[in-house]
């Protein structure tokens, strides 16, 4: 028996990186997944569902930005898995951008950050709760950050972005307590998913000072993630809503 047995997951930015993580994780745990992402995700389909005996993943492609887009993907994903009962917001503009100071940032890729990470967010929760909320069902968990308390220099547009994040999941969790849906915020701490692998060398000296700020002192890996996620979207955290999960080896700031 998995703790997901008859439930669908949809998880956004699952084409690679840590949602494919999460996405390989709630599959483990019975889910049926659909994993969505503006990139074409079909060979982590694929090779979630050979590593996974009796799964069933499917990739959709999607940019959640796009409202049309999000509301067919909805409409796609219920007719080809049968249902959905759990949304994973995890994708946003976040191994592209280059540390730069926040007047030096250009605008448009200022929007453009908002507009994928907190409207995106937005728009795919949206999406998700006309089938969420006839049913009386729904766990949705958005993929903060911990730099928000931080308040990690050089990344403002991202930074900015993860703190709506936060307050997002707080009023959705009001708003949507009458129907039975949970909406909590699982913030990660610096994570060496492939983005962040990329960095290189040069990434080092950051790298090292963030692992010295926590409790527990190693780099934190995409698995270090998987268990909260999947407790959050579980049926062990149903009375759960509005809050804000840290998982980042005890970063004594955050
Ligand atoms: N890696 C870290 O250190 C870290 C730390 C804290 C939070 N996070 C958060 O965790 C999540 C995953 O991190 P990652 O390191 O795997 O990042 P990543 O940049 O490698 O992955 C993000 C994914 O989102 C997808 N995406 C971007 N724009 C999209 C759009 N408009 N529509 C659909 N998909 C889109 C990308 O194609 C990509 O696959 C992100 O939300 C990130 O902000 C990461």
């Amino acid at each position: 028996m998995g703790k997901l047995d008859g439930k669908v997951a949809i998880v956004t930015g699952a084409a690679q990186g840590i949602g494919a993580s999460y996405a390989k994780a709630l599959a483990e745990e019975g889910a049926k997944v659909a994993v969505v992402d503006v990139l074409d995700g079909a060979e982590t389909a694929e090779r979630i569902s050979s590593e996974v005996a009796g799964s069933e993943v499917t990739a959709f492609e999607c940019d959640i930005s796009d409202e049309a887009a999000t509301l067919k993907l909805v409409e796609d994903v219920t007719a080809k898995l049968g249902g959905l009962h759990i949304l994973i917001n995890n994708a946003a503009v976040f191994g592209t951008l280059q540390p730069q100071p926040f007047d030096e940032i250009d605008i448009d890729l200022w929007d453009k950050v908002q507009s994928v990470n907190v409207r995106g967010m937005l728009l795919m929760c949206r999406a998700a709760v006309k089938v969420f909320r006839p049913q009386k069902y729904g766990k949705i968990v958005n993929i903060g950050s911990d730099t928000i308390l931080k308040g990690i220099p050089f990344m403002s547009h991202y930074v900015t972005s993860k703190g709506g994040v936060y307050a997002l999941t707080r009023v959705l969790a009001r708003e949507l307590g009458a129907d039975n849906i949970s909406v909590n915020t699982l913030a990660p701490g610096l994570t060496m998913s492939e983005a962040v692998l990329a960095w290189g060398p040069e990434g080092d000296h950051d790298k090292n000072l963030v692992i010295q700020s926590r409790s527990l002192q190693r780099e934190q890996l995409p698995a270090d993630l998987t268990g909260a996620c999947v407790f959050l979207s579980s049926p062990e955290s149903d009375f759960m809503t509005g809050q804000y999960v840290a998982v980042n080896g005890g970063d004594c700031f955050s």
